[in-house]
């Protein structure tokens, strides 16, 4: 199902933070990294689509205007995990990933089981599947929310800074599996990230946004990532590479400043 989005204002206390965004679209089967400096409002932009604070504008998945759907349904069908998450429930990591499970779908026994066990097996959590959440490190706290958010299969998954608290092995482990399991499961997965190197790696579109709110390019990480572009939106000085056998590289090398010199 293809998310949508036109002409999205978001409000807060008395500060405008997303204004007009539009032209934004997600595609099932594809990872869209959702890029852009500190406030600029990557947060803001997917709350509101998940329903979470109050908009103007138009939120499609397909047909479907997302404000025309009851919270549950809409929290079904679109999942945000926040950028921290702070469950400290007395629940050990299998139980959880259960218990997420089950918030959206119907009990169905050992299937359900089976699920949580190949889930935790394919992000390497089956050694703390016993350990309560209040035991582990804020990385492996990390995975087990991304393994609480793919259990309840949304039809789009938006995760905000999912790779922040990963040391660089589980980095590339959980976008590359979030990246096979939106082509197998058809589902749209939005992930606002900071690195742009890893952004460029696994995302099939970008979303970038920059200073107040507003979209400054969309397509694919050709066509969005350019030094040019990297100088205007961050005020940095980077280099941008596609090499023809290894991944994408973004350096970043100086932070400008406002007359366009290197920031001592
Ligand atoms: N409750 C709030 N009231 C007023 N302004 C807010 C509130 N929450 C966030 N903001 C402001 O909205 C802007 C966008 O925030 P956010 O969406 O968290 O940005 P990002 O995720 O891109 O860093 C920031 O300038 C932030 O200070
Ligand atoms: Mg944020």
């Amino acid at each position: 199902m293809t998310l949508t989005v036109e002409a999205l204002s978001v409000t807060l206390g008395r500060t405008p933070v997303l204004q007009a965004v539009t032209g934004l679209r997600a595609a099932p089967g594809e990872v869209t990294a959702l890029i852009g400096p500190n406030g600029a409002g990557k947060s803001t932009l997917l709350k509101a689509i998940a329903g979470l604070v109050r908009y103007h504008g138009e939120i499609h998945l397909e047909t479907q205007d997302l404000a025309g759907l009851a919270h549950a349904e809409r929290a079904r069908r679109v999942y945000y995990l926040p950028q921290e998450s702070t469950t400290r429930a007395a629940l050990s990591v299998f139980e959880a990933v259960l218990l997420a499970r089950r918030t959206t779908h119907p009990a169905r026994g050992r299937e359900d089981l089976e699920r949580v066990e190949r889930l935790l097996h394919t992000l390497a959590l089956t050694p703390l599947a016993e350990r309560d959440l209040g035991q582990l490190s804020g990385g492996q706290r990390q995975r087990v929310a991304i393994a609480q958010a793919i259990v309840r299969e949304p039809q789009v998954l938006m995760l905000d800074e999912p790779t922040s608290a990963l040391d660089l092995h589980h980095q590339l482990q959980v976008l590359a599996w979030l990246q096979a399991t939106a082509r197998e499961q058809s589902i749209g997965v939005i992930i606002a990230i900071h690195d742009l190197s890893l952004a460029a790696r696994f995302a099939d579109h970008l979303w970038m946004l920059g200073a107040g709110g507003r979209v400054c390019a969309t397509g694919t990480p050709r066509e969005v990532l350019s030094a040019a572009r990297l100088r205007e939106v961050y005020a940095i000085h980077a280099h941008v590479e596609w090499p023809a056998n290894e991944p994408p590289r973004v350096t970043p090398l100086a932070a400008l400043n406002p007359l366009g010199g290197v920031e001592l």
